[in-house]
């Protein structure tokens, strides 16, 4: 049960919807005066009353029942107390009831939400840079899928562009099928950072890398073929990251998908006067917007990378009829989706206002680090790599005759760097350290994922995995309220975590709620003499590993019974 719904249904403002309301209710830290608190004070621009008054007001009519069972007015706010031990017991049965579903809802259901994320650029190394829109896009989808939404999630690659042509030359030069094949992308960054050195001496390099372009764009078979061949491998790399990560796509229709699809989009600009010819130019004129000119078509009649990205927000529209499409991408490009964003309200479709910029800050590595070896980028695979690695030492100085040692430091490092990516308030540039990321004290994965080993221990020593005894709530101290209290939060966490676009609002409460359980975990001896109490402590302990699941489940973190 949600309290704070049923506290805004009861109260019923003029006005203000329930779920406004709710979304204003807080749980103030010190539960003294109340469990539930309404700030009063956004309500008295519209009631055009003091917050004092309102306060007041609201109390004079509430009428309590066995759920709420105070309602008090104090300087603008009202506080509740509710009747904790009805709220435990029908929380408690709830969560064991949903089991993996606790949290889910349907009001997503017959909605449909495109999520453009991670978006790689073929040939290209899959740095550290990418992480952010990964872990971040693949949360949001999970998410939004366990809120009943149909979330088709997008890679929208960057396989498109005079890098192609770049590559085609320096493969002729200095590869061949043979030592791409073997040394995969590694082999492609050398030849093209090759090609960019030779260049400068060499201008005539750039020629061909154009001639190549404009060849694989007319079809040629010869450079389509190869092309293929960086395209497939770059994406047989990434996969394998992916699967680390747990991400899953539902489309890479990238870059070059749309290169049949943008004519007709010119010609839409075109006969609704949007576009001016500049410098031998298209472009979208956007100066009275306040910004500079959105580029169409080259000069030489080349596409750019908004005309793609117009083309398909056309082609997702007309496929997916979306409800809303967001674009995970870092802040970098703010102005690159305005702009595109606005070409199309101008050209008036209506759906413009649901296009959502996802916006990101950067990650980077604590300076010096690892950035030697590959030159200045840092490959995610080497970061999820040596995170994993150093996961398996603290376990083999922890505990070395844990079983399954591989398994749980994949579990371990992965989820370290995936929660290390997510626990910041996505618009902040985040700096990663390995040893922050896995410590197993403070505000990490590992220290959640050690909090659900050790519910998996308390229920496995009392006999009592599989399912929950028999009990009535007793009179509860206040780290047991503490933890019913957070347990009753998380469907609410879930669904503002979807509206804001932020899966660290997750992370944050899995945190929460892992700290609100050790504090119990130390206050009350949950294998205890009393059985009713030991049951209900039991009960606690299993919802407790309930919800922490489900959080990390949402995230694309995994689990593990022991470590
Ligand atoms: N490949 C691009 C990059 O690495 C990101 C693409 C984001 N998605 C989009 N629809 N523009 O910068």
């Amino acid at each position: 049960m949600d309290c704070k719904r049923y506290i805004a249904e009861k109260l019923n403002i003029d006005g203000f919807d329930a779920g406004t309301v709710a979304g204003y209710i807080e749980t103030p830290p010190d539960t003294t005066l109340g469990d539930y608190a309404l700030p009063c004070f956004f309500l008295a621009k519209i009631l055009r009353n003091s917050p004092v008054k309102i306060a007041e007001n609201l109390k004079s009519v509430f009428v309590t029942d066995e759920v709420i069972t105070e309602c008090n007015a104090v300087g603008g706010y009202l506080n509740f107390k509710i009747n904790r031990r009805g709220f435990a017991k029908n929380l408690l049965s709830e969560i064991a009831e949903k089991g993996a579903r606790y949290g889910s809802a349907d009001f997503g259901a017959g909605k449909t939400i495109c999520i453009d994320y991670s978006s790689i650029n073929i040939a290209k190394p899959f740095h550290i840079g990418h992480l952010s829109t990964t872990v971040i896009g693949s949360a949001l989808c999970k998410i939004f899928r366990f809120l009943g939404y149909k979330v088709v999630g997008i890679n929208h690659l960057g396989d498109y562009g005079t890098q192609f042509g770049k590559l085609i030359v320096a493969y002729k030069l200095w590869s061949d099928r043979e030592k791409v094949i073997k040394g995969r992308l590694k082999e492609l960054t050398r030849i093209y950072v090759k090609f960019h050195e030779e260049a400068k001496s060499n201008p005539a390099l750039e020629d061909d890398a154009r001639r190549y372009f404009h060849l694989i764009e007319q079809g040629d078979k010869e450079s389509n073929e190869l092309f293929d061949l960086f395209k497939k491998i770059t994406l047989e790399e990434v996969d394998k990251i992916y699967k680390m990560l747990n991400v899953t796509f539902d489309s890479y229709a990238g870059e070059s998908f749309y290169n049949d699809k943008m004519a007709p989009v010119v010609e839409e600009l075109k006969e609704k006067n949007l576009l001016t010819v500049s410098d031998g130019a298209s472009i979208v004129d956007l100066e009275e917007y306040g910004m500079p000119p959105c580029l169409i078509l080259k000069s030489d009649g080349s596409s750019l990378y908004a005309t793609r990205d117009i083309a398909a927000a056309i082609y997702r529209k007309n496929t997916y009829d979306f409800d809303k499409c967001l674009y995970v991408v870092a802040y970098q490009q703010n102005l690159h989706f305005k702009q595109f964003f606005k070409v199309i309200e101008l050209m008036g479709k209506p759906w413009a206002k649901d296009l959502i910029h996802v916006a990101y800050g950067m990650v980077s590595l604590e300076s010096g680090s690892m950035s030697t070896r590959e030159g200045k980028v840092v490959l995610l695979e080497d970061v999820i790599n040596k995170t994993v690695e150093k996961a398996y030492k603290v376990i083999e100085e922890k505990n070395p005759a844990l079983k399954d040692k591989d398994k749980v430091a994949r579990a371990v490092g992965t989820g370290a760097v995936i929660f290390g990516a997510l626990s910041n308030n996505k618009i902040k540039d985040i700096v990663f350290s390995y040893d922050r990321v896995l410590s197993f004290e403070g505000e990490t994965c590992p220290y959640v994922q050690y909090t659900i080993t050790r519910c998996f221990s308390v229920l496995k020593k009392a006999g009592a995995t599989g399912k929950v005894q028999e009990f009535t709530v007793p009179e509860m101290c206040e780290s047991e309220y503490a933890v019913i209290s957070e347990l009753g939060k998380f469907p609410n966490v879930v669904k503002s975590a979807a509206e804001k676009y932020e899966p660290s609002f997750v992370t944050r409460y899995a945190i929460d709620l892992a700290q609100a359980f050790s504090k119990f975990y130390i206050d009350c001896k949950i294998a205890c003499e009393d059985e009713n109490l030991r049951n209900f402590r039991l009960a606690i302990t299993d919802a407790v590993k309930t919800v922490l699941i489900n959080a990390l489940t949402l995230l694309g973190i995994d689990y593990v019974e022991e470590m």
